[in-house]
């Protein structure tokens, strides 16, 4: 095949020879042109997705799972992660939760152990049940039970292990459809650091002392467990709440004084016996994961009933307002892409008068 030759473009005659709308239309596309007048909605009036509200049921998720500890290992599967593809999504790229949230399960077996990777997306983890497995963060070992919250930063080498009994089941919260669509994804599976057995205190994790001969990479794991944030909430219940969210506190990054991650930031909430609050939207998104208790969201009118390991998503701009109807507490732990929106100057928050 012969070096192709640009040839110069149609001008002049070519162009004067467009007799309608239609021709102009055609040669426009032929010609890797568009004009915007044609275009229907370009500029909405408010933020317009195809996501829709949606829960995820864990009665369901779990036998899924499990099933699919029967039929494939994690030496098969690398990682066994069945993510939630919101139904209203409809491209054939990675499956995503909201526009810009990928959730997912996760599950491991005793003596499983899935292979060190990093790439551009962070992760977030909140593990759902059982215990024993552990998870190496830039050579650095977590040990991760039921209700805790732990980060993997962008570019950040991570393994997962199990060396106890029983499946441990976690829930995988990553930005990846956000850096996907910056076309920003890069992944490494070679060259992790060797991996330490110790685990690390919070203390030395949280940035409070650090050894300065050791690199600070090593202590960039940070858990947060659920007792130390349940303690917390417990203090805060004779407070008035918040009118929108009741009792929520969010998961701050001690390292940066700033939100868990530079994309995510995460929450848990006690919804009070009785609680029953008002709505409001954003132009984030968030995946709500339930810890505690039973209750009910209205996400843009329609009634979400949930249980303890459900998992729903609120796409950008919906309505929602959570209850919980009974005596007992309710507890809510959920991601948002927040701080990207933020950062990008795109916040907006409407409030129900
Ligand atoms: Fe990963
Ligand atoms: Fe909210």
């Amino acid at each position: 095949m012969g070096i192709m030759t640009a040839t110069g473009p149609d001008t002049g005659a070519s162009i004067a020879a467009i007799g309608s709308l239609d021709e102009l239309y055609a040669f426009l596309s032929d010609h890797a042109y568009e004009a915007l007048w044609t275009m229907e909605n370009a500029l909405t009036r408010q933020p317009v997705t195809t996501m829709r509200p949606y829960i995820w049921r864990y009665r369901q998720v779990r036998d899924l799972i499990m099933r699919a500890g029967d039929l494939i290992s994690v030496a098969e599967a690398d990682r066994r992660v069945l993510a939630f593809r919101n139904p209203g999504f409809s491209g054939r790229e990675l499956a995503r939760a909201t526009d810009t949230l990928w959730a997912a399960v996760q599950m491991v077996l005793p003596g499983e152990a899935a292979p060190p990777h990093r790439h551009t997306p962070s992760a977030l983890r909140f593990i759902i049940e059982g215990e024993g497995a552990y998870t190496i963060v830039d050579g650095a070992r977590v040990q991760m039970e039921a209700g805790d919250f732990l980060i993997t930063p962008n570019w950040s080498w991570h393994e997962h292990g199990h060396d106890g009994a029983g499946a441990v089941i976690w829930l995988d919260g990553l930005d990846s459809p956000m850096v996907s669509t910056l076309r920003q994804m890069f992944a490494e599976f070679e060259g992790a650091p060797q991996s330490k057995t110790h685990v690390y205190s919070d203390v030395l994790r949280s940035g409070y002392v650090e050894p300065s001969w050791m690199d600070r990479a090593v202590f960039s794991t940070l858990v947060w467990k659920l007792d130390d944030t349940l303690r917390a909430i417990e203090e805060l219940r004779g407070e008035q709440g918040d009118p929108y969210d009741d009792v929520i506190v969010e998961y701050r990054n001690p390292q940066t004084g700033g939100p868990a991650l530079p994309t995510m930031s995460a929450f848990m909430q006690l919804l009070r016996p009785g609680a029953k609050t008002w709505a409001h939207r954003q132009t984030s998104s968030t995946v709500y994961h339930v810890v505690r208790g039973t209750g009910y969201s209205v996400l843009d009118g329609q009634r979400f009933e949930w249980e303890p390991g459900d998992t729903f998503a609120v796409p950008t701009w919906v309505s929602h307002a959570h209850a919980n109807p009974t005596s007992g507490d309710a507890l809510l732990f959920s991601f948002s892409d927040e701080p990207a929106v933020r950062a990008l100057g795109l916040y907006r928050e409407q409030k129900a008068a």
